[in-house]
């Protein structure tokens, strides 16, 4: 067998051009979509993330600002400034990048962000929302594997799942919305024994552990539909995933690449968390109602 490739990229240019015509929408009525950035210190990782979202922004008509921070500032600066964020209604999200320096305490600055402009879906209100399907913003990189999952027509419900990787910000939202869509779900982890007893298992296998050739391809079910998480640059200057690509894509039946995959869908899902929020401001002014954010309705999460 032969993967057929899904490309993140196309994928992520059809939810664009959605946004680009959701901005005029709103742009015609007066909003403009805002996002804050904060980044902490000077993680060359981080730089080029931020600058990736700053970029994406612009492209789809989001106003974006940027606040930067010396890996020495004090946190409780940081969440000031979160706070005027907060209260700021030209800004419908803010995004705090991760990671932080060690003497932060991460929770608490998360928390700082009110969970109405939580567009990263890492505010404990957000985390908690998975559990029960309510979530109002998706953490962005596990939404875009389901919108990636959706788009190519993969079935879902009652087959068996297995998520390899177990962070807050992939692995465990990932189980949880692979859940509510009705899998059975399995997380393995670094302290799992035999990996390849549960990956071999999977209908859908999703790989996020960060590590290059974690998984070759007699680990994977024939037929399996692999999404690769993971992205790791090499001492030779290559980007590849956590799968071996050469053996898994002769054994799934459909696959993500890396470049080119998943990560062009985190971006993407920023973009939409972003609009939605703008929307749901917009909304709310207009009812004169008080603040209940939802859940946007192509969050691809449906509550049973
Ligand atoms: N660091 C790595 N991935 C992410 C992400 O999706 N959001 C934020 N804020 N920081 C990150």
């Amino acid at each position: 067998m032969t993967a057929k490739i899904i490309s993140g990229t196309d994928v992520a240019a059809a939810i664009r051009q959605e946004c680009r015509g959701r901005t005029e929408i709103l742009q015609a009525a007066g909003t403009t979509p805002g996002l804050a950035v904060i980044m902490v210190g000077a993680d060359p990782a981080s730089a080029v993330y931020v600058r990736k979202k700053i970029q994406a922004c612009a492209d789809v008509g989001i106003a974006s600002r940027k606040y930067l921070f010396p890996a020495s500032a004090n946190q409780d600066d940081v969440i000031d400034q979160i706070t005027a964020l907060g209260a700021d209604p030209d800004v419908h999200g803010i995004l705090v990048q991760l990671p932080l320096p060690a003497q932060f305490d991460i929770k608490a600055v998360l928390s700082a962000i009110p969970r109405e402009k939580d567009v990263d879906g890492f505010h404990l209100y957000n985390v908690g929302g998975l559990v029960i399907g309510d979530t109002v913003f998706p953490p962005c990189t596990p939404y875009g594997v389901m919108r990636i999952l959706d788009f190519a027509g993969v079935e879902i419900a009652g087959r068996n799942a297995v998520v390899v990787g177990a962070s807050n910000i992939v692995g465990k939202p990932m189980a949880l919305m692979l859940m509510q869509r009705e899998a059975t779900v399995s997380v393995c982890h670094a302290k799992t024994r035999d990996l390849a007893q549960f990956t071999i298992l999977a209908d859908i296998l999703v790989v996020a552990a960060g590590c290059p050739n974690l998984i070759v391809g007699p680990m994977v079910k024939s037929g399996a539909v692999v999404i690769d998480v993971g992205i790791n640059r090499l001492p030779d200057g290559r980007l590849v995933g956590d799968c071996d690509f050469e053996s898994v894509s002769r054994r799934a039946s459909m696959m993500t690449p890396v470049p080119g995959g998943v990560g062009p869908m985190t971006v993407t899902m920023l973009l939409v968390n972003t609009i939605s929020s703008a929307e749901q401001s917009v909304a709310i002014a207009g009812q004169g109602t008080a603040p209940r954010a939802r859940r946007p309705a192509d969050a691809g999460l449906a509550i049973s």
